[in-house]
């Protein structure tokens, strides 16, 4: 457990919206769409490096028309989680890790990581803020989104030498709601999510923009995401839009997990590398090797595939139930358990239910005065 400090400037707001004011906006928001009263700005040039790193009240920014981030696509982001214990204290989960994924996302589209300390004090001063926003209801959290653009106005097609760093956040119950209530997904063989050797393994946001094509493909058939095979051959799995996926064979004392492993073509999610030590913790078997939608189809037929799920911070644990795609459909079969089992040891951490062997909550600690 840490505890992370901060050296921003900090400017809040004036005056900070009453209980009852945070209420109604919080009355059943969707995922993304109502942020809290602050944000932090941080901004990186050639010359100064990091400068003018503070928390502020939330607003609107300008920006140039020839920004660089805008045209050519020099924007990475990230997603964390802040959850309220038990006990009323509120702490970030596994930023440590987020922040070495948001420098590496950087570090591939050629922009400044941002420091690790930079990240974590912008993450913690802003949860440490908003946390009022924060409902005791345990199936809430604060998601927040660091997000790293190029600001620089200059259509030379090159890196810019200046970038600005924002971080803000919203109240959510998870991108599926609270419930391990199963998914269908869409076996996308038109589309792949990126090129080998591309930009897989950063989050940057082509990434999301180039998959709307296949999501709303999902969507006309009923689905809730997409199911993205490998880019070379079109036959091994590899993840969700915005989750990553794993595979439980066989059931009770005999369960073992499979997940794709991370080719350079996968976001390596931090929810997945949490449920993989859980998973070790547990004593359950893990394999990280690929498998093709074939076998996952006749695996489900044949009953060696017991349950399918899949993870990542704004999904949580999600069951997938079904499975569709232009030429074929099937059901997973199973009731869950390996799944159940999972879920409640990573919410148990989260929430502060089951203690945290493996030192991934930052505890926030209390607002100043003022
Ligand atoms: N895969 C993609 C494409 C994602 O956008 C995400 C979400 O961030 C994940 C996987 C899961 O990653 P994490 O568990 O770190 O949120
Ligand atoms: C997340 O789970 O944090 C994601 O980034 C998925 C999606 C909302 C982009």
């Amino acid at each position: 457990m840490t505890t992370v400090t901060t050296s921003l400037t900090v400017h809040p707001v004036a005056s900070r919206l009453s209980a009852a004011d945070r209420a109604a906006r919080l009355r059943k928001p969707a995922f993304g769409s109502v942020f809290t009263e602050h944000m932090v700005s941080a901004r990186w040039t050639a010359e100064r490096g990091w400068h003018e790193a503070e928390l502020r009240p939330f607003a609107p920014i300008e920006m140039p028309p020839s920004m660089v981030g805008l045209h050519y696509g020099q924007v990475v982001f990230e997603g964390l989680k802040a959850f309220r214990g038990e006990n009323g204290e509120v702490a970030l989960f596994r930023p440590d890790e987020h922040a070495e994924r948001f420098r590496n996302s950087a570090r591939r589209l050629m922009m400044p990581p941002p420091p690790v300390e930079l990240f974590l004090e912008a993450a913690a001063e802003l949860v440490r803020q908003d946390q009022d926003w924060l409902p005791a209801d345990p199936n809430m959290s604060l998601y927040l989104r660091p997000v790293l653009f190029a600001s620089e106005a200059d259509l030379g097609l090159r890196p810019a030498v200046e970038y600005r760093l924002l971080v803000i956040a919203f109240v959510t119950e998870g991108f599926f709601g609270s419930t391990l209530k199963p998914v269908t997904v869409w076996l996308s063989e038109e589309y792949t999510r990126v090129a080998a050797g591309g930009t897989g393994a950063a989050k940057c946001a082509g990434n999301y923009a180039g998959a709307y094509a296949a999501q709303a493909q999902a969507a006309a058939h009923g689905c809730d995401q997409v199911v993205w095979l490998d880019p070379v051959e079109r036959k091994w799995v590899e993840e969700l839009g915005g989750m990553n996926l794993f595979f439980v064979l066989g059931a009770g004392d005999r369960a073992s997990l499979l997940t794709p492993p991370l080719t350079g073509t996968i976001l390596p999610g931090i929810t997945r590398a949490s449920l993989l030590t859980l998973a070790g913790d547990l004593g359950i078997p893990v394999r990280e090797e690929r498998l093709s939608a074939a076998e996952w189809r006749d695996g489900c037929r044949g009953g060696e595939i017991t349950e399918v799920f899949a993870c990542g911070t704004g999904a949580r644990v999600c069951p997938v139930g079904e499975v569709r795609s232009a030429t074929d459909s099937w059901t997973v079969p199973g009731r869950g358990e390996v799944t159940a089992r999972l879920a409640e040891r990573l919410f148990g951490i989260q929430r502060g239910t089951r203690p945290d062997h493996h030192g991934w909550l930052h505890h926030i600690g209390e607002r100043g005065a003022g």
